[in-house]
């Protein structure tokens, strides 16, 4: 399938910052551009500062002059709707509003040709509802870009129920013409990525409102431990506490109540008290010149444990266990393998043992829960790795339990193997784990409810909100089984619907109990 043409006429409604953002990659791509905006003057300004950022990238070596010029000249602002007559394709960035967004596309029905495809850039509303007055539904499409447009590869490509394959064909075509990296969904509440993001904000509130840790350290654990380039509180205090707030009791409204989406009412407090995050310079934290950083929890220097054992349990990932126990080899640690204990389907094996302590990556249970159904007291958890050979940090959980000597044991082996411990409170499935496996979860739910495919969700929570891998493949990574094992155990913990486990995920693993895999 081919995109539109290059040198046809795009026109782009609305230049806020997504409008003038989207004018922009047009622009550049090669397309004639018409900008329309119902405040006077707001698209000729838009216009000015694209052409500054233009001259921007011509200094910075990253795009040419000439290059430049033309594009710049290729972008019109226009003072009425009806000089969007030409357009090929119409990229609708108003007002999040059904009612306005409707009016618009019905105007633009009667200006348009045919054979124009409109856009919607919405990110909340359901494009078959923007649809529904239309005389020609089919050509309405969803493309859901990403803030600031210029930057963010990704592009939801959204069919409603009445939209024609070959348009969503035509504007994902368009979208990689420009550089852009398309996705295919479904018009369901959130697409994708406003979907599959909620439990990287909801388990983190959750984890706050427990008092596994405090937020900086949340933070920390999930950049440091997870790979994430945010943590979920900085994260929620950039994109601010009303709109993240909001989109999720909107997506949580759209599923009737789902307990998977259900809104926080620490982060409701947050909202009540106007402490919006960076906007208003106190969110989670405080912001202005005199704000000191504040300090992350960890460890004092233990002693170092001369040797480990190490015993792989049934349910133990071998991808997280070898490369921890590379890391141990290299750290001059004397590594002793041993067989799992006898009747270990009732007492695990350890993962790691030294020094009488029994050391297992969370499976979704505190330690203290592990350490009674053992019988073995002297149990330490460990959190989920992004990368386990580079990771400078680990957290670890203490069984209620287990000594002070044991605990000083598992401390002194992961520092003996160059990580900085940090100890969170013993709350099941500890903070990775648990919202890796939240993340997989729903991503798999989106997956088998035919909202787009696996392919597509991964691409989508990495190009769109900067995951450092996609659910899916993480989840294939850390074994499917394990995640489903961390759901059941949330689930039976907490007793809520909410840590109900997807029907795909567990689909998957029966069709292969020991290989199942998202990708190949
Ligand atoms: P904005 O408020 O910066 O810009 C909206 C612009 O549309 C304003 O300049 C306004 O004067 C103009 N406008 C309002 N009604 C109009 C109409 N009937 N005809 C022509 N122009 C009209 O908003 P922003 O942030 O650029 O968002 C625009 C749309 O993009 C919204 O639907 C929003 O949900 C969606 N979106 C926003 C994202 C974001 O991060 N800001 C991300 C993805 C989608």
């Amino acid at each position: 399938m081919e995109g539109l043409a290059r040198g046809s006429i795009v026109a782009v409604i609305g230049s806020g910052a997504m409008g003038a953002g989207i004018a922009q990659v047009a622009a550049a791509s090669g397309h004639e551009v018409r900008l329309f905006d119902t405040r006077p003057d707001a698209a000729s300004k838009a216009i000015d500062a694209i052409g500054k950022v233009f001259t921007k990238l011509v200094d910075k070596g990253r795009m040419g002059a000439a290059e430049a010029d033309l594009a710049r000249e290729r972008l019109q602002a226009v003072g009425s709707l009806a000089e969007v007559k030409e357009a090929a394709l119409v990229v609708e960035a108003i007002v999040e509003h059904l009612d306005a967004k409707r009016a618009l596309f019905a105007e633009l029905e009667g200006i348009v040709d045919a054979r124009c495809i409109l856009a919607t850039n919405t990110s909340s509303i359901s494009v078959t509802a923007i649809g529904a007055q239309l005389r020609h539904p089919e050509r309405l499409v969803g493309m859901h870009f990403f803030n600031p447009v210029p930057l963010m590869a990704l592009v939801e490509v959204v069919s409603g129920l009445a939209t024609d394959k070959q348009v969503a064909d035509t504007v994902y075509a368009t979208a990689h013409a420009w550089g852009k990296d398309p996705v295919h969904a479904k018009s369901t509440p959130g697409f994708i990525v406003n979907r599959v993001a909620r439990p990287y904000y909801a388990e983190a509130l959750r984890l706050l409102q427990e008092g596994a840790a405090d937020a900086p350290t949340l933070d920390a654990v999930m950049r440091d431990c997870g790979g994430f380039r945010m943590g979920p509180f900085e994260l929620m205090d950039l994109i601010g506490h009303d709109v993240n707030f909001s989109v999720t009791q909107s997506v949580h409204a759209a599923y009737f109540g789902d307990p998977r989406f259900t809104p926080s009412v620490l982060q409701q407090e947050l909202v009540n008290a106007g402490f919006l995050g960076r906007k208003s310079g106190r969110g989670f934290y405080r912001y202005g010149d005199d704000v000191v950083t504040p300090a992350v929890p960890t460890e004092p220097q233990a002693v170092r444990p001369h040797t480990v054992g190490i015993s792989v349990a049934r349910e133990v990932t071998r991808s997280v266990l070898t490369p921890m126990e590379a890391r141990l080899t290299d750290a001059g640690l004397s590594v002793a393998h041993r067989e799992p204990l006898a009747g270990a389907e009732k007492h695990e094996a350890p993962a790691l043992h030294t020094n009488g302590v029994a050391i297992f990556l969370s499976d979704g249970r505190s330690a203290t829960e592990r350490a009674a159904a053992n019988h073995h007291p002297n149990t330490v958890v460990y959190d989920l790795l992004f990368d386990v050979a580079r990771a400078t940090r680990i957290a670890l959980a203490r069984a209620d339990q287990c000594s002070e000597e044991a605990w000083q044991a598992a401390v002194g082996l992961f520092q003996a193997a160059g990580f900085t411990v940090t100890r969170i409170d013993d709350v099941p499935g500890m903070i990775v784990m648990r919202t890796v496996a939240m993340l997989a979860n729903e991503a798999a739910d989106a997956v088998n409810q035919g909202v787009c495919s696996a392919g597509a969700v991964d691409i989508a929570m990495q190009k769109g909100v900067n995951y450092p891998r996609g659910p899916l493949a993480w989840a294939d990574s850390v074994g499917i089984g394990h995640i489903v094992t961390v759901l059941a155990n949330l689930a039976a913990t907490y007793g809520e619907d909410r840590y109900r486990v997807s029907p795909l995920l567990r689909r998957k693993l029966a069709a292969n109990p020991s290989g199942a895999r998202f990708h190949a």
